[in-house]
């Protein structure tokens, strides 16, 4: 049974040598779910049970040069990051890739800055993933008063949902922070940027996790 997440959001980060590298210097069979998004080019570098894409067309097929389509991405991976705060896409953009990810057999994993909203992001087979504007992408600083904070808006926010939601905390989750976050928060699980290039640092996350 899946106890919780660490996803791996590694961005427009690491090249094919450096993922290589990284997969070389990762082993790990426990019972968190881990989850890769690469790139696109590098979907097939990574076992199918493990990839997640980074974002998706919202057009099904056809002539959209430079896109790549949900029936391409689930090829590769299980499940797809939907709506990160850094592609600045709108809420009716991202429900319709929400929906085409589902309507294909991939997970998608539905990223949120408004707390307010997660009930209009949720539908049954989503993961919901709370990026605090305040953390995301802020080279790792995360302070207690956050930690505070990130937990009064998690336990607010897994109130309006159903029981059965699976809520992912992301930004600035690093190895100093996951313990404080780990023991005083209801998160399901982490998404990890710049923590994540390091596999040893993403490793020393999942083991607290695990706890
Ligand atoms: P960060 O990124 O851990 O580098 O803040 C998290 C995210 O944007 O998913």
């Amino acid at each position: 049974m899946i106890k919780k997440y660490a996803i791996a959001n590694w961005k427009m980060n690491l090249s094919l040598n450096d993922i290589t590298k990284w997969l070389n210097n990762f082993q790990y069979t426990g019972n968190v779910k881990v989850l890769l998004a690469p790139s696109y080019p590098y979907l097939g570098l990574i076992d199918h049970t493990r990839c997640s894409a980074q974002n998706v067309s919202v057009k099904e097929q056809g002539s959209h040069t430079g896109e790549t389509g949900i029936f391409q991405i689930k090829d590769f991976c299980t499940h797809c990051i939907i709506g990160h705060s850094e592609r600045k896409e709108s809420k009716k953009i991202v429900l319709e890739k929400r929906d085409l990810c589902l309507n294909n057999g991939v997970t998608p994993i539905v990223c949120l800055s408004n707390p307010e909203e997660s009930y209009d992001y949720y539908r049954s087979g989503t993961l919901l993933a709370w990026e605090d504007p305040k953390n995301i992408s802020v080279g790792g600083v995360l302070n207690q008063i956050d930690i505070n904070e990130i937990k009064n808006v998690i336990y607010k926010m897994k109130k309006a949902l159903p029981e059965e939601a699976v809520l992912i905390y992301g930004g600035s989750v690093n190895r100093q922070n996951i313990p404080a976050l780990n023991n005083t928060t209801l998160i399901d699980g982490v998404l990890v940027g710049g923590a994540s290039l390091d596999p040893q640092h993403f490793m020393d996350i999942i083991k607290v996790l695990e706890k």
